[in-house]
């Protein structure tokens, strides 16, 4: 994908305009994690070594419904901003400019303009009065916004580093052509937001490793009983489709051969059981002990790993294991490896599993999905050359 980047725009005493992600978890309006705001530092960094004249930057903050949210201003990521990079960093109430060099505007979903890509919403935009545009929100790239696609009409429109290097890695993999050695890991809960990529990947990966409360519909799409455990019966047909692509295109399909089972989540006796074992209220939280030796052996083996998705419920201790030997095995093999996922990097956390144990760490999400899926994405389209 060839996309125009920094190095096709004079910078130099220019008014940039920066749409960065930092949609950040937060609780009690304090940031609990912010990947994505020390992944924006480069890109700020290298405008000031080009002579930027101002930086603008622009960003959504959780799901606001097109008004003022006082919890889901972007005051605190100003501060949090401010303090990585070592400079005054202006909050801004408003779409309006002020003298100070770096500048970072307050949510745009608090406007209604925003999702809808409304031009008087552009308009109030381009009151910043920026000259270029710098796409460097990959995690957002999948949505057709305002700040992230409106601008580019009307000034030249390129990405900065992160999108840059996110695309990058992800490439290799952007194709029809089968790729040997290559294992997918998908987990989470719900299958819909990972159909698409899966049916790619069915085509050209050596195998398919499925965990979490995912795998569960395929289980009983294959005929076992899952007892009482979160499965969606709706999706079995989609999860027998899925299965038919693995196999006419010669791509190892993995289930769990044995599953941590209890009868609710906060349960403190949880068992590890064979999947035949499955009945009646029992529910399954993690993959079992074989299933982790077996896909961990996979993992090892591959030239290429791209996960992901959590293999249970993480946000409990006693269905950690899955997640914690995936990544821990992810980090040993010498396969090259691409994992995102907001949980999935929230587990890279919980285990103190620095992100550099990976070839790439993505900070997106659905937008790691869709790319991968083969999606054209709104926020790339308009950096294309
Ligand atoms: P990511 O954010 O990395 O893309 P998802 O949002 O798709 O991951 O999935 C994460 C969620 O899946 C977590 O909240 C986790 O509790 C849930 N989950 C995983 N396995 C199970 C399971 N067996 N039963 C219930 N929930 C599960
Ligand atoms: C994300 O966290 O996936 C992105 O910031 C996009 O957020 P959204 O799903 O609320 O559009
Ligand atoms: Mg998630």
């Amino acid at each position: 994908m060839n996309l125009k980047t920094l190095a096709d725009v004079n910078i130099e005493g220019k008014i940039v305009v920066v749409r960065a992600d930092y949609n950040v978890p937060l609780k009690d309006e304090k940031i609990i994690e912010d990947t994505r705001i020390v992944a924006s530092l480069p890109t700020i960094k290298k405008l000031l070594e080009m002579g930027a004249k101002r930086i603008h930057l622009l960003t959504h903050l959780g799901r606001p419904k097109g008004i003022a949210e006082p919890s889901l201003s972007t005051i605190a990521i100003a501060k949090r901003l401010g303090q990585l990079l070592d400079m005054e960093v202006e909050h801004r109430s408003d779409f309006t400019p002020s003298e100070a060099k770096i500048q970072l505007h307050e949510n745009t979903r608090f406007w209604p303009g925003e999702k809808k890509n409304n031009p008087a919403f552009v308009q109030e935009l381009l009151n910043i009065g920026g000259e270029i545009f710098v796409m460097d929100a990959f995690g957002t790239a999948h949505r057709g916004h305002a700040s992230v696609v409106g601008l580019a009409r009307y000034m030249p429109a390129v990405a900065g580093l992160l999108v840059a290097q996110e695309v990058e890695a992800m490439s290799p993999y952007l194709t029809d052509e089968k790729q040997p050695g290559l294992t997918v890991m998908v987990g989470g809960a719900k299958l819909d937001t990972k159909i698409a990529v899966l049916e790619q990947f069915a085509k050209i990966a050596d195998n398919i490793l499925v965990g979490g409360a995912l795998a569960n519909t395929f289980l009983a799409a294959q005929g076992f009983d899952v007892g009482a455990s979160f499965h969606q019966p709706d999706k079995l047909d989609t999860a027998m489709e899925i299965m038919g692509i693995c196999d006419a295109h010669g791509c190892g399909f993995h289930v769990p051969v044995d599953v941590m089972c209890a009868d609710s989540h906060d349960s403190d006796n949880p068992l590890d059981v064979p999947l035949e074992d499955v009945m009646g209220d029992m529910r399954i939280y993690d993959i079992g002990a074989h299933t982790i030796a077996s896909f961990a052996e996979i993992i090892m083996h591959s030239k290429v790993l791209i996960w992901n998705g959590p293999m249970g419920m993480i946000e409990q201790k006693h269905f950690q294991k899955g997640t914690e030997m995936m990544a821990k095995a992810a980090a040993k093999t010498s396969a090259k490896t691409v994992l995102g996922g907001g949980d999935t990097l929230a587990a890279l956390d919980m285990f103190n599993l620095p992100h550099d144990s990976y070839t790439h760490v993505s900070t997106g999400g659905g937008a790691m999905l869709e790319l991968l899926e083969g999606k054209a994405l709104p926020g790339l389209e308009i950096l294309k050359i």
